[in-house]
């Protein structure tokens, strides 16, 4: 069957070979318990014409499954021998169609795994992509394998809800103590989108009416501690069913759209057919435990996992190495929802996203193309890689083609691949077909790692009153560090004049190695604006002057790269060594000063501009040891812009007191600035103290912390006994505790030991682990011994659920930035997890990798 590991351990994607059977229906039945559930399950195999008899297939199973039988055609078979070191049972077929029943058990209780059948708090549920359904039962496990499921649970009366994907069709008693319910999806799937959920649930509901007039009734389930905090996902639910009408002509294909909240999830969401499942972390919201940010990701991932149902559901991906196909179209359209409102806030909050993690992604050991040709690990390229880049590609798509050509190269994809399993081959040649001359070349973003450069320069002639523009690309391996092949890369770009005025904007798509512009009639040197919107995922290498760059500051109408010319003028001045730090501080207040007016028109994305490149983003400059400078650096020039502008905050900070989105953002960033002067330190005590939303909370225990604030620990611990009882409050604690720069080792003794430490539950495990992976300041200044704690911590996740052990290695990644001493340290460590033996075969393979 495809993708056997070679004695590499990896799998090929041209090791791909078709299904040589389908499997048109499957009958599941679940007799439902924690401890042990029984599952019996019937299907009818047929072999194809073209192929020989007896012909042998792969059924897919694992450890997590115990008493196993197994009939053909109705006689009982010895499984023993027919059964393989990993579990997976080969079954030779002796006619063209045979009847297959296999009994077998599982135990939700003992899946620490999370994939396959688990328990989450008492409630029963599953999770199966991409490899999760051989955790329940033996089945050809494989995206290009699609059935029709009819699923029959039966549960305890305890258990009062009883869901699967598709349609209700039976439900009733069996006895005093168990019931049942029958559920039937009309749309064949493949095993990765099946679910069901069991527990003791309370839900929410309202319907949408398609455009043709039909109802769609949606239903949001979960606990009852939970349920209050679903209204608003439930509002974007419709929301997003309407955009998808309007944007794309696709309308929900279901009666009835159920989604159900569940605190122990691997990732965020899931989009199993007409039953999606979620983390809690994506769907709960309620202004006092929410965040603005934690709202808008909310309503990004319900739209996103509805966008699945056509972009992965109705069209899904051929094999994993695919995974892409479905991933970017889904991350793409969720993005263009989002930037319904505010698109150029959006857009520099996505681009930020991309730069801060899939551009060190990219530019490591753990880079993969977005669709690579061999694999460690399936689970390991859920990444940033897969969904940004990947996202980032469709858009290129789009400027290419323009938004009507790229319309109509969708459109066209549907209508070619509805109810099948494609590549990304496929999406292009349904682009193709409609923008035929789109370019040759395009594939090479699906199969070349790396982030491209641009390297730009300029000449201006002034008798002949020509400017020239020569622009170079460069994109080399990250690993094996070979030039590779030149991409379409379309840049666009303005000019302007030095009083502001704009005398050019256009869209150019680089598709060789070396090009140049020649621009005639250009009177004087103008200020040019390039990438603007952010047109391709590369990096643009363009030294402009800071006069250059505060004209674009002033004058720029497009959001994103008026923001870049922000970002890029204070990164300089930063980094110059040369300048004093009064000096730092005046040429960036200078460029900044004229943003506070416009402040009070556009107060949302002025608190963008007015705040300074993340850190994690000036550290990706950096080699390890110049962290902790740049960070002391930063933050004078911080107090300094904040006492230069005192007045300015303070204004802003009473001005923006009401309830809106944009007035906290440019309230929190107001609070930040003058956080940093030691008079103003109550500021953040009594925002902290009055605040009656989670936004404001959060920034005023931000400001308390990063400015060891003498009340700060006691506020946060004030913190954390009023919001005991809340899981996701809990985990906000964690992870502020982690991200705290002053984080020290009796911090981390004090989070080992603390009451409500646990490992199991991934989203804490992230909070706990994965914010002090991130936290870079206290790794450069705590060095060995917090590396040290981190690896032995993921060894401990490993041992509990493996995926989300190996998405927590991402601090190793940066090990060759780190100094020589350490980096032998911190090698050694690496390949202490890795001698342990009993580690999982996805932290391995992240690990190997590393090590390389
Ligand atoms: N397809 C999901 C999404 O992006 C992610 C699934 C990740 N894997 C998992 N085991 N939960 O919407
Ligand atoms: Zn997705």
């Amino acid at each position: 069957m495809p993708f056997t590991p070679r004695s590499d351990q990896q799998i090929y994607r041209l090791d791909y070979l078709a299904p040589t059977f389908t499997i048109p229906h499957l009958e599941l039945h679940f007799s439902l318990d924690p401890e042990v559930s029984r599952v019996r399950s019937q299907f009818k195999v047929i072999v194809e014409e073209s192929i020989d008899l007896p012909h042998t297939i792969k059924l897919h199973g694992s450890k997590m499954l115990f008493d196993i039988q197994l009939k053909i055609d109705g006689k009982e078979e010895d499984i023993s021998s027919l059964l393989d070191e990993a579990g997976n049972l080969s079954l030779t077929l002796n006619t063209r169609e045979q009847l297959i029943e296999i009994k077998n058990s599982v135990s939700p209780v003992a899946n620490s795994a999370l994939s396959g059948l688990y328990l989450s708090r008492g409630i029963i549920c599953s999770d199966c992509e991409p490899q999760g359904f051989r955790n329940i039962t033996l089945f050809p496990d494989r995206p290009d394998v699609m059935t029709q499921y009819r699923v029959t649970l039966e549960a305890d009366q305890c258990c009062p809800t009883l869901l699967s994907n598709g349609n209700l069709v039976e439900e009733g008693i069996i006895d005093e103590s168990r019931h049942y319910a029958v559920w039937e999806d009309p749309y064949p799937k493949p095993t990765y989108l099946f679910a069901i959920v069991a527990g003791d649930l309370q839900y929410i509901e309202d319907q949408h009416i398609r455009p043709d007039g039909r109802p769609v009734q949606l239903r949001i389930y979960a606990s009852k501690e939970n349920i209050g905090a679903c209204d608003f996902a439930l509002e974007s639910l419709k929301k997003a069913m309407r955009w998808d009408e309007d944007r794309f002509g696709l309308a929900c294909d279901l009666d009835f759209y159920n989604v159900v909240a569940v605190d122990d999830f691997n990732s965020g969401a899931m989009e199993n057919k007409g039953l999606n499942l979620f983390n809690t972390s994506c769907i709960l919201a309620t202004k006092e435990q929410a965040t603005d940010r934690d709202f808008r990701f909310v309503e990004a991932v319900i739209a996103h996992e509805y966008f699945h149902n056509w972009t992965g559901n109705r069209i899904t991906c051929q094999d994993w190495f695919n995974l892409s196909l479905k991933e970017s179209l889904t991350v793409f359209r969720e993005q263009e929802f989002m930037s319904e409102v505010e698109p150029g806030i959006r857009r520099i909050e996505d681009v930020n996203f991309l730069r801060l993690h899939q551009f060190p992604e990219d530019q490591g050991p753990l880079a993969h193309a977005v669709r690579p040709d061999k694999l460690g690990s399936i689970e390991n390229i859920y990444t940033t890689t897969t969904y940004e880049k990947g996202a980032e590609i469709i858009r290129l798509y789009q400027t290419i083609l323009g938004r009507e050509g790229f319309d109509r190269g969708f459109a066209r994809y549907i209508k070619e691949f509805d109810g099948m399993a494609v590549t990304v081959d496929d999406l292009y040649a349904a682009m193709k077909m409609e923008n035929p001359r789109l370019f040759e070349n395009f594939p090479l973003w699906y199969s070349q790692r790396g982030t491209p450069k641009v390297q730009v320069a300029t000449e201006y002639y002034p008798d002949k009153r020509e400017m020239r523009l020569s622009l170079k690309q460069f994109l080399f391996d990250p690993v094996t560090n070979e030039l590779q092949e030149p991409l379409p890369i379309p840049i666009k770009y303005a000019f302007f004049n030095r009083q502001g005025e704009m005398l050019l904007e256009e869209t150019y798509t680089l598709t060789m190695a070396h090009q140049c512009l020649i621009f005639h009639n250009i009177d004087e040197v103008p200020v040019i604006s390039l990438l603007r919107d952010f047109s391709a995922p590369v990096t643009v290498d363009y030294p402009q002057s800071i006069d250059d760059l505060k004209i674009l500051i002033q004058y720029e109408s497009d959001y994103f790269a008026k923001w870049e010319a922000v970002q890029k003028l204070v990164e300089r001045l930063l980094f110059n060594h040369s300048l004093q730090r009064q000096e730092q501080i005046d040429m960036i207040g200078d460029a900044l000063a004229p943003l506070f007016q416009y402040a009070y028109q556009e107060p949302g994305f002025a608190a963008l501009l007015l705040t300074l490149p993340d850190n994690d983003h000036l550290f990706d400059h950096l080699e390890s040891e110049e962290i902790l400078p740049l960070y002391q650096i930063k933050r004078e020039v911080e107090v300094g812009l904040a006492r230069r502008f005192q007045e300015d905050w303070r204004a802003l900070y009473n001005r923006f007191q009401e309830d809106s989105i944009a007035a906290r953002a440019i309230k929190n960033v107001a609070l930040h600035y003058l956080s940093r002067l030691p008079h103003e330190s109550e500021l953040a005590v009594r925002q902290y103290e009055k605040a009656d939303n989670m936004t404001d909370i959060n920034a005023a225990l931000t400001a308390l912390l990063s400015n060891q604030n003498p009340k700060a620990k006691v506020i946060l611990e004030s913190f954390y006994h009023r919001y005991e009882g809340d899981t996701l409050l809990v985990d906000r604690y964690f992870s502020l505790l982690g991200r705290n720069p002053n984080l020290t080792m009796d911090d981390v003794a004090m989070i080992s030991n603390h009451p409500a430490f646990d490992l199991k539950n991934p989203n804490r495990a992230r909070a706990i682990v994965g914010s002090i992976g991130r936290n870079r300041i206290a790794l450069a200044r705590i060095g060995a011994p917090l590396y040290r704690w981190i690896g032995a911590e993921i060894v401990k996740v490993d041992k509990i659920n493996a995926v989300t052990a190996a998405r927590l290695i991402t601090p190793f990644a940066k090990l060759s930035r780190l100094p020589e001493s350490l980096k032998e340290e911190v090698r050694a460590i690496c390949q202490e997890m890795l001698n342990i033996g009993e580690i999982s075969h996805n932290l391995s393979d992240q690990l190997k990798r590393i090590l390389l």
